[in-house]
């Protein structure tokens, strides 16, 4: 029986489009979807939307839009957006479609049959923003955590879901298995929890309140708590409980979180499975958060980072490998601009890229651009320690990528990358063509082209284009989801006689310092553009005057010299040749920077400025709407 990986992100809710922080979840299930690929497994990709709530209804209402338009609109945004990543999730599920809310139904039935949902009066503090009630311990200051605000007092009759008759079973199972929560700081963190009592669960809302939800079966006055609602997506994409994506993918769910969902996916949901009769989860791998110099990601502050603006500019495969390489999992991480182009050049062009090309430019000049016999290497301890360096690699990287220790994965392949540019010095290939030594020539430009060929299998996960990009040019052409493991990554693997191709550079190098001049004007203009105050302002002298006379400045192409009439004459010079015969002129109204120091212009004396507007055909002068006495101030 070939063994079987699901994996799941969370569904994210409608209310914004997709940031950073969405897309590293989902480039990680990517990752490990493509890994366990390779691995030889079969899986099965799971991503979506989240779409009831208060929080779509406001947010719909916000835009003037119904709650279905509204979550229509995002969730299209997060459906196009993924595979502008190179994600490939196997379906994308949406909570508003009729199939899932007819298994949210069909559990909500089982589990009230079952006598695990009751009727009963709540009185408690409740979080607008978080859809829920909160506990008196749970509030931070008297406010909840999320969101800084007190909740409000709310008293409602609603459903329960008996949770608390479930804690010790869960402890014990967390317990009992070492890998339902990952990592470990989770784990604990969880039984942490529940070492205080577990509350039932409040799982309706009165549609008097809110009527943007799934109807409970057994009562059409509620709606469903959209929690309850929400994590039953996991089972509803794979069909359950009659279908055959159910059968072959459940149990062997694993659900990526952030941190801020633990509570509902470590606690709500195992229990949810529990009372439904449900096998629980395989594991649930929960990640830190993505910071921007050191702060929470804020639209106000204008420190969302939108994936597609950095794929843009730096490419996409730069930026996969720089969220993997970058975030420890389980743990924050800060998001800089600067850090990714430094990893783009430091790992991409230079290490990664040029391994390629020294080893493809060698090919071309010592070999005719053609893969040379394979020749087991006997003797040579350079050989015999670049091999095992490629064996010690493959192992180092299995258990990483299976623990979640993706930047370990990435530093071992780079280990691996570096030992082979250094291989590279040590045998100088060059010095054995000047020797004349064909044969040791040859085998050793296979070697390297193999350890090209496996370096490409190994970042197969993260980078999928640069992977076929390689295979190509190594004449191994292949997509990236055919490669499996038992086939590829052994050594060798490419066919003697094929064509190598050198290309471009497989990572363009970015100019850091070119970046940070930039960076540095962009942040003065922002100081320069902070608001001034009226008197300021006032220190400006803006008067209106009549152009008395106006020539062109010899030799200039942009000048005029200007007489201008504000009470008495000044000499300006403007530069609006090009867009204006000085003829045209004389006789307009115009308006005049009186107070500026005079400055001498193509040999020219100007006493003030005239203002001008720049529109898509050049300067226009700026004049009074209607006719005004000279010398009026403009203020
Ligand atoms: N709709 C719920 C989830 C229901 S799952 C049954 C929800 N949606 S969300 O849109 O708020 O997405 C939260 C998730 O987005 C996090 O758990 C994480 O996967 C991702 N991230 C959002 N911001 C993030 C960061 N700043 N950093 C890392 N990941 C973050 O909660």
């Amino acid at each position: 029986m070939t063994k079987k990986f699901y994996i799941t992100t969370p569904i994210y809710y409608v209310n914004a489009p997709p940031h950073i922080g969405h897309a590293y979840t989902t480039i990680v299930a990517d990752v490990l979807n493509r890994f366990y690929k390779l691995m030889e497994y079969e899986t099965f990709f799971l991503t979506g939307t989240d779409e009831h709530g208060d929080k779509i209804v406001q947010a719909a209402q916000e835009a003037g839009l119904s709650p279905k338009e509204y979550a229509d609109k995002i969730s299209e945004q997060f459906q196009k957006t993924w595979p502008r990543l190179n994600i490939s999730y196997d379906y994308f599920i949406r909570t508003t479609s009729l199939k899932h809310q007819r298994v949210v139904q069909y559990v909500l039935q089982k589990v009230y049959e079952a006598g695990d949902i009751y009727f009963g009066s709540y009185r408690g503090l409740y979080c607008i923003g978080c859809e829920r009630f909160y506990t008196e311990r749970e509030l931070v200051d008297g406010k909840c955590p999320d969101h800084d605000k007190p909740p409000i007092v709310r008293e409602e009759d609603n459903y329960f879901f008996s949770m608390s008759k479930y804690q010790s079973w869960l402890i014990e199972y967390i317990e009992q298995n070492q890998n339902f929560i990952t990592p470990e700081r989770y784990r604990n963190e969880v039984l942490g929890f529940l070492r205080e009592p577990l509350e039932d669960l409040c799982i309706s809302r009165p549609k008097e309140r809110l009527d943007w939800g799934i109807p409970l079966p057994f009562d059409d006055r509620y709606v469903t708590y959209v929690w309850f609602d929400a994590l039953i997506n996991y089972i509803s994409a794979l069909d359950y409980p009659h279908g055959e994506l159910f059968h072959k993918f459940w149990p062997v769910a694993h659900h990526l979180i952030a941190k801020d969902i633990l509570k509902p996916h470590a606690i709500y949901w195992p229990t949810m499975l529990k009372a439904a009769g449900i096998q629980p989860y395989q594991s649930l791998h929960v990640h830190g958060y993505w910071k921007i110099e050191e702060g929470k990601m804020s639209k106000s502050k204008g420190t969302v980072v939108r994936p597609l603006d950095l794929v843009s500019v730096y490419g996409l495969d730069a930026f996969r490998y720089f969220l993997m390489r970058e975030m420890v999992f389980g743990l924050d991480a800060n998001f800089s601009e600067e850090a990714l182009i430094q990893r783009l050049n430091a790992d991409l062009a230079n290490d990664l890229g040029n391994l390629f090309s020294r080893t493809s430019a060698m090919v071309q000049k010592f070999s005719g651009g053609i893969t040379p016999k394979w020749i087991t290497p006997k003797g040579s301890a350079h050989d015999e320690d670049m091999l095992k360096k490629c064996d010690e690699t493959k192992k180092a990287y299995v258990v990483a990528m299976e623990g979640m220790e993706f930047h370990k994965a990435l530093i071992a392949l780079w280990e691996l990358i570096n030992r082979a540019n250094k291989y590279i010095d040590e045998v100088a290939p060059w010095e054995l063509a000047k020797k004349g030594d064909t044969e040791r020539l040859s085998h050793v430009l296979r070697l390297l082209l193999e350890v090209n060929h496996l370096v490409a299998v190994l970042i197969v996960p993260f980078m999928p284009d640069t992977a076929e990009e390689i295979f190509r040019r190594l004449g191994s052409p292949k997509r990236a989801f055919d490669v499996l493991w038992s086939r590829d990554a052994t050594i060798p693997a490419l066919k003697e006689g094929s064509p190598i191709e050198k290309g471009e550079p497989l990572f363009p190098r970015v100019d850091l310092e070119a970046w940070r001049r930039r960076k540095e004007k962009e942040v003065k203009t922002v100081e320069e553009r902070k608001l001034i105050s009226i008197e300021e302002f006032q220190k400006i002298e803006l008067v209106v005057g009549t152009i008395v006379e106006a020539e062109r400045i010899e030799k200039s192409k942009k000048l005029v010299k200007l007489k201008v009439n504000i009470g008495e004459t000044r000499q300006v010079v403007a530069g609006i040749a090009e867009y204006y015969d000085p003829s045209e002129l004389v006789g307009k109204q115009v308006v005049l920077v009186a107070n500026l120091k005079p400055v001498k212009l193509m040999g020219v004396e100007s006493y003030g400025m005239v203002l001008a507007a720049g529109g898509p055909e050049g300067l226009v002068l700026v004049s009074p709407e209607r006719p005004i006495p000279v010398g009026a101030i403009v203020k």
